[in-house]
């Protein structure tokens, strides 16, 4: 098979990686890719949103399966777009990604089937917000609507904070048209774990568990971020906890949107907070996460590409998942000034470290080439580093241990990924 995958990150290197083990894989094509990427697949400067030139492109090339890892050509319709041209794609379409671009469907789609999710109000003019936070309990979270980069959510610890965090989303539109409508909601404590699954419109499999960091600085600090780390398997995600969300969160779900003539194709990643009160679910997302996607993949033993087909056809039933029993850890190695500021265009040394070791993978985000042959940074999120390791203590330290392989100018890494892991 010919395969196309569509996206530049780490996400995509991880998933271009899982697939160039499938021995169904002739040729990966990869659009726009990244300089990592390259070395497993032939990118092509095609933008993951120029649908009618990736559909020319893949008529071309006679590629036989298109795997979609970012959200925005999602939520635009690149599926809707290319089944309309006979062209074979995985992922949800534009109605189903809905369950991750608006979290107002989302939450509504949960209230209505009673799947666990914080008690939240909808939105849609700012008036109406702040009237409703004089009345509501501190802290409360207030959520963009739409996609806005993992941006769009703030946890405002008081009143003033609030009125602040009202204005910034939906009249000031820091995040955009994403504001247009708001969320606010009850604000849980708990431990978060990040769920990732495959599902063909009926049936869903679970992937082994993960847990990401998502603040810039250690001890869970500074700015939210795309994520600077992630272990898999979360030793919180007991026996009892996977028992629960199968019967009231998973299998609801994909009804839910079968029953609302949404049949969800593609994965559904389920953000989740392990409360007091049993898991409820955060958000949703309508494809992989990133760095989830990093130390989950590794570990599966299926052939990515069969799955991917069993959930285009629908016949998911037929494939049973199966995970390493290991665990991985990715530590992610970015740009200092990450998410704010920061510059690109450093040389990076030591990437051919990783030849021929096996367990360790160094992910390619915001990598290119320069004119030179050179690979240098190019984005926030450089280089996920993942090692496996038997217990997670091992595959933690394996994988700090290989983020002093490479050095780049402005390196900068949080100290503390799977700090978690001592207190389980
Ligand atoms: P989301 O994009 O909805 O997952 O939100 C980003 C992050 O904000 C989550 O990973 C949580 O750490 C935090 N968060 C979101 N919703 C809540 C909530 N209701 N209570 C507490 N923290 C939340
Ligand atoms: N790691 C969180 C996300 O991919 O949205």
């Amino acid at each position: 098979m010919k395969i196309l995958i569509v996206g530049s990150g780490g996400r995509e290197h991880a998933i271009a990686a899982s697939v160039a083990k499938s021995p169904k894989a002739e040729e990966i094509f990869c659009a726009p890719g990244n300089a990592g990427i390259a070395a497993l697949a032939t990118c092509v400067p095609i933008g993951a949103l120029e649908f009618e030139k990736l559909a020319e492109f893949v008529k071309e090339k006679e590629i036989d399966l298109t795997i979609v890892g970012m959200d925005d050509p999602l939520a635009g319709g690149i599926v809707d777009y290319f089944e309309k041209e006979s062209l074979r794609i995985f992922g949800p379409n534009q109605a189903a990604a809905v369950l991750e671009s608006s979290k107002a469907f989302s939450k509504d789609l949960m209230k209505k089937y009673n799947i666990p999710t914080a008690a939240y109000e909808n939105f849609e003019n700012a008036g109406d917000a702040l009237a409703y936070i004089e009345t509501a309990k501190m802290p409360i979270v207030l959520k963009a609507d739409g996609l806005a980069l993992g941006k769009g959510v703030l946890i405002c610890n008081t009143k003033e904070e609030a009125r602040e965090g009202v204005k910034t989303i939906m009249q000031d539109k820091k995040f955009g048209m994403a504001g247009n409508k708001m969320v606010v909601e009850e604000f849980m404590t708990g431990r978060e774990v990040s769920v990732l699954s495959f599902v063909d419109g009926k049936t869903i499999r679970i992937m082994s568990s993960s847990q990401d960091h998502k603040r810039a600085e250690d001890g869970d600090k500074g700015l939210n971020t795309g994520g600077m780390g992630t272990f898999s398997p979360s030793p919180f995600y007991t026996k009892e906890v996977d028992e629960f969300c199968r019967k009231h969160i998973y299998q609801p779900t994909v009804d839910a949107m079968a029953a609302e003539g949404r049949p969800f194709k593609g994965i559904i990643f389920f953000g989740l907070m392990l409360t007091e009160d049993g898991p409820k679910v955060l958000e949703y997302n309508a494809r992989f996460g990133d760095p989830e996607a990093q130390v989950v993949l590794p570990r599966m033993k299926n052939d990515m590409l069969e799955v991917a087909e069993a959930c285009i056809d629908g016949t998911l039933d037929q494939i049973e998942l199966e995970f390493e029993d290991n665990a991985a850890v990715c530590v992610v190695l970015a740009s200092e000034g990450y998410p704010v500021k920061y510059e690109k265009g450093y040389e990076i040394e030591g990437l051919s470290c990783f030849e021929g070791k096996e367990g360790y993978y160094c992910f390619h985000a915001g990598t290119k080439f320069d004119g030179n042959h050179k690979i240098v940074t190019n984005g926030g999120r450089v280089l996920g580093i993942t090692a496996k390791g038997a217990t997670l203590k091992e595959a933690r330290e394996n994988a700090y241990k290989a983020s002093e392989w490479v050095e780049f100018g402005n390196k900068y890494m949080r100290h503390d990924i799977g700090k978690a892991i001592d207190e389980a």
